[in-house]
């Protein structure tokens, strides 16, 4: 810590400088991340109440009102009228929550949660943190879970079953009406995670269809994650987490006795209340049609890129369901490693020999078209 302050003028003159080391979104190099440009009213909204803490709402009852809306907006596009919730940290803390949930309900001794090989990170670090032993349900050949695996994996240690809608490598659904019914049939508590997929597939044009249901239409779901961070186009940090019943708030409580409420359900005490301005703003701003015009253009994006992807002779890994392709071909390492020489921010996945690229809501036609055309160049100079 230096001695004396700076002048505002040279802080912010530091600032800018680290700002510009950062890779902006707008350059539409970014092609591995499930965060995007926030909207500007949403960072409109972020610098209006950077000063809440919804961890403690009696002070900030209208940053309160604003998250209660913003849970309640998510539980209307997930089919959950009357779920309770919180905007939390992200994606992780939301699974780390369901799943304290789900494992404090069970109370039973070695307790196990099934999780598909294709589960997010974050599941398994809750793991480790709550003392709970993950095994893994294998997939199917387009990378969803294969629903009987997971069945022959349940047993009187289950705690939960784990179904991701929208897997952060491939877009994939799982078949969640399925788990849906094993978890009702075993009484196991299923969890959703679909920090990504839960504000896309709402949009989609077959959203209606049975097949398609991945949310508390279906009554085994008993929480589901929804990152407003990611395709919800607000500032960070915003996760979601929702339950289905407000009876399950009781495995979750902690009493916070010198606060302004006398309890707490979330990890983290203080927390942004700007986060749920930013959201609702967002929310108010777009709307269903705005929100659906966003996931049509990175949809649509998407189909290009997998059609030119197919046309210069690459394979793809799965069709996709989302906004992500993923392809391999001759040398698929080699060809990631030169393609970030060349300034595409893409990501290579080990596991299954693959370039995977996300489409998100910055990334505008000519930026595909650019990308096409440079892995052309590669691929022709190279192999
Ligand atoms: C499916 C899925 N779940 C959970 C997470 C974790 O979210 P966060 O990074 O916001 O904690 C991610 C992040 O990409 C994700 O894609």
């Amino acid at each position: 810590m230096r001695t004396k302050g700076l002048s505002r003028k040279a802080v912010l003159a530091e600032l800018t400088k680290a700002r510009e080391q950062d890779l902006k979104y707008a350059d539409g190099k970014i092609l591995c991340s499930m965060c995007t440009e926030p909207h500007p009213m949403a960072k409109k909204a972020q610098q209006l109440f950077s000063s809440s803490n919804l961890g403690d709402p009696g002070l900030f009852p209208g940053s309160r009102r604003l998250e209660k809306e913003v849970i309640k907006n998510l539980a209307s596009l997930l089919n959950g009228e009357d779920c309770v919730g919180f905007l939390v940290s992200g994606g992780t803390e939301a699974n780390l929550l369901a799943l304290l949930a789900a494992r404090n309900r069970a109370n039973v001794s070695n307790p196990e949660v099934v999780l598909p090989e294709s589960a997010h990170f974050s599941l398994t670090k809750a793991c480790k943190l709550l003392g709970l032993k993950a095994v893994r349900a294998s997939l199917d050949a387009s990378f969803r879970v294969d629903a009987s695996s997971v069945k022959k994996l349940v047993n009187e240690r289950t705690i939960a079953i784990v179904g991701t809608a929208g897997t952060a490598e491939l877009g994939a659904v799982d078949p969640i009406g399925k788990l849906s019914e094993i978890a009702l049939n075993h009484g196991v508590y299923l969890h959703v995670d679909a920090a990504f997929g839960g504000l896309i597939l709402p949009f989609l044009k077959n959203a209606g269809s049975n097949e398609a249901a991945f949310d508390f239409q279906l009554k085994g779901v008993q929480s589901i994650t929804v990152d407003p961070h990611k395709m919800g186009l607000t500032t960070i940090p915003a996760g979601g987490i929702l339950f289905r019943d407000r009876a399950i708030l009781n495995y979750l409580k902690t009493e916070t006795p010198y606060l302004t409420e006398d309890r707490q359900y979330t990890f983290v005490g203080t927390r942004p209340g700007s986060s749920a301005a930013a959201a609702w703003a967002v929310f108010q701003t777009l709307g269903r049609e705005g929100f659906e015009k966003t996931v049509k253009h990175c949809i649509g994006l998407t189909e290009r890129l997998a059609s030119g992807l197919k046309a210069l002779g690459f394979t793809l890994v799965a069709e996709p369901t989302l906004n992500i392709v993923a392809f391999r071909g001759v040398g698929t390492k080699v060809l990631s490693e030169k393609l970030r020489e060349q300034g595409w921010l893409i990501s290579y996945v080990p596991r299954l020999d693959c370039i995977r690229l996300v489409v998100m809501p910055h990334v505008k036609r000519w930026h595909v078209v650019a990308f096409l055309e440079n892995l052309n160049a590669i691929k022709e100079e190279s192999f």
